[in-house]
């Protein structure tokens, strides 16, 4: 029997800001095309289609000012627009959908860092998404020692203004970083730490990816 869940693979690469995990779904996608000609797509979320990088625009806006809960429904108007007009199609055709970051941003930023609960969040997503981007295939945490990670955020900070999420106080920033632990830790999410050479990370993701591809019938 097909189901929405059996359609192509979609592969979730998250973790706090400056961890590297744009690099690495970005590697394994173009590794998945030149070694077997497979069909990918690259989500970056908040960004993605034309409307969800104006929304995107919008909330890196920190002179903004806006609650928990209009964040929460500008990231899910985003992925929204971007999955059902990008990913899916991918998707339905039996290609593999790579995504940094998904919902479980909102549940660690909005739902555990500014307050809105989890659960809540995951039933404001579910009300707007399909059971297919509310069930991925593989979702791998990336996690980066704090000094490190900030260097990569201030390098990257001189070409981009400061956002609304990297610039916020060392409370936010503390429960980001335990918020992705615990979730991961409930959920038995594999975790990798990007501390090592982007090659060797990348080695530990496909590892991973393919395990998960075998155990769906699909290697
Ligand atoms: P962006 O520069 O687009 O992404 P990244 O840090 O992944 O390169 O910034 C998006 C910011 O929004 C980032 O700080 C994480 C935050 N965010 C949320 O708070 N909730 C969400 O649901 C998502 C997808 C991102």
């Amino acid at each position: 029997m097909v189901t929405s869940s059996s359609l192509g693979f979609y592969i979730v690469g998250e973790g706090h800001d400056g961890v590297g995990k744009s690099t690495q779904i970005e590697l394994l996608s173009e590794y998945f095309q030149k070694e077997f000609d497979i069909e990918t797509y690259v989500m970056h979320e908040p960004d993605g289609c034309a409307i969800s990088g104006e929304i995107r625009t919008i909330i890196k806006n920190g002179t903004l000012e806006r609650d928990a809960i209009t964040n929460l429904l500008l990231f899910t108007a985003s992925r929204h627009e971007t999955w059902f007009r990008e990913a899916m199609p991918v998707l339905q055709r039996g290609g593999i959908v790579l995504s940094a970051r998904n919902y479980m941003s909102s549940e660690v930023y909005q739902g555990l860092a500014e307050g809105l609960g989890v659960e809540y969040v995951r039933q404001v997503t579910a009300a707007f998404m399909n059971e297919r981007y509310m069930n991925p295939d593989i979702t791998v945490v990336f996690h980066l020692g704090d000094d490190a990670r900030k260097a990569r955020i201030d390098k990257r900070k001189k070409a981009e203004r400061p956002d609304t999420f990297e610039s916020r106080d060392d409370d936010f920033i503390r429960k980001v970083q335990e918020g992705y632990a615990e979730l991961a830790a409930q959920r038995a999410y594999r975790m990798i730490s990007t501390e090592g050479t982007v090659s060797s990370v990348q080695k530990q993701f496909r590892t991973i990816v393919f395990q998960g591809l075998v155990k769906k019938g699909l290697r």
